[in-house]
């Protein structure tokens, strides 16, 4: 198999700014610094998984303007096929304005441009591929109607990030992945009850189980992240290690790269949770999404790892 990890999703370009603090609304702030960078949950999610050494391919839509060419080189650049990367005339590469402050906190506003444009038919196209992969990834950055029908055509395992969240949908969202995971604010939405500590989270999971969820994967930031199952209805619990966080941007997306790189390579499944908290905790000490994450150096030191 050439591509083990296909990744169904958006590219955005990031435009970033380092704030001492988020804005209040109206209220203009000065910052310190500004950056452009490769974006996007789902581009982040597969250059995620290629960096740890994954085969990977992105299905997805740039715009034909200066940005979606440069984000084909950058993709290439990490190993990604492009082979079902299209560029559309006439639209706009997907641009994230993102404000971050000083502890690592974020803001992001995303207007999907290209992303916008994939269809059914960019799925049709990379049927086999889709077909043939262990582990198929998606987002709701494009269309829950894309991520459905690819979620369809999964033989393998398939996880949907539920990001950003939606308060309707269509129970198949819920039903069809082998992982639906998200963060405690998503799981709020999805699961339409508050989630304000760890206990809420538990509940959240339980609720979305009870909603039709194979098995739920909540990541809570700092605090780690936790897994039940319908199958075993059992809790699990994860820590994250405690690292001096500099920009969280795009950390749920490493969690997710590394996640679907492991499950490819037939890692089982509760140390693979482990160790993706761990690398999304690496990725949240240097600026930046994609060029945050980790690459395969971080593995050796994660093979001593054993759950009990
Ligand atoms: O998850 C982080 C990503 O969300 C950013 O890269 C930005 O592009 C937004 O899509
Ligand atoms: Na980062």
């Amino acid at each position: 198999v050439l591509n083990n990890i296909v990744v169904v999703g958006s590219c955005m370009i990031d435009l970033v700014s380092y704030a001492p603090r988020l804005p209040f609304p109206g209220e203009t702030i000065h910052g310190s610094k500004f950056v452009t960078t490769y974006g996007g949950k789902g581009a982040n999610q597969c250059v995620a998984a290629s960096k740890l050494g994954g085969k990977t391919a992105l299905v997805a839509r740039v715009g034909d303007d200066i940005w979606g060419k440069k984000y084909i080189e950058n993709l290439k650049k990490e190993n990604v096929s492009t082979l079902f990367v299209k560029e559309m005339p006439q639209v706009s590469t997907g641009i994230a304005q993102i404000i971050v402050s000083d502890s690592g906190e974020n803001q992001i506003v995303i207007v999907a441009g290209a992303n916008d444009e994939l269809t059914r038919q960019d799925v049709e196209n990379a049927k086999t591929t889709i077909k043939e992969a262990a582990v198929v990834v998606l987002q709701l950055e494009t269309s829950v109607d894309i991520a459905i029908k690819t979620m369809e055509l999964c033989k393998g395992i398939s996880i949907l990030n539920g990001a950003p969240a939606l308060g309707n949908y269509n129970p198949k969202l819920l039903k069809l992945p082998t992982i639906f995971c998200v963060n405690e604010s998503e799981a709020s939405i999805f699961a339409g009850i508050p989630v304000n500590s760890k206990r809420d989270a538990e509940r959240a999971a339980f609720e979305l189980l009870s909603k039709g969820c194979n098995s739920v994967l909540i990541t809570l930031g700092a605090q780690g992240a936790l897994y039940v199952s319908k199958r075993e209805k059992k809790c699990y619990h994860f820590n994250s290690p405690s690292v001096k966080c500099i920009d969280s941007t795009g950390a749920g997306d490493a969690f997710i790269g590394a996640l679907a790189y492991l499950l490819a390579n037939k890692k089982d499944l509760l140390k693979s949770i482990e160790m993706s908290c761990i690398i999304a905790a690496d990725s949240v000490t240097r600026q930046g999404t994609q060029i945050s994450f980790p690459d395969s150096d971080i593995l050796k030191t994660l093979e001593h790892l054993s759950r009990d």
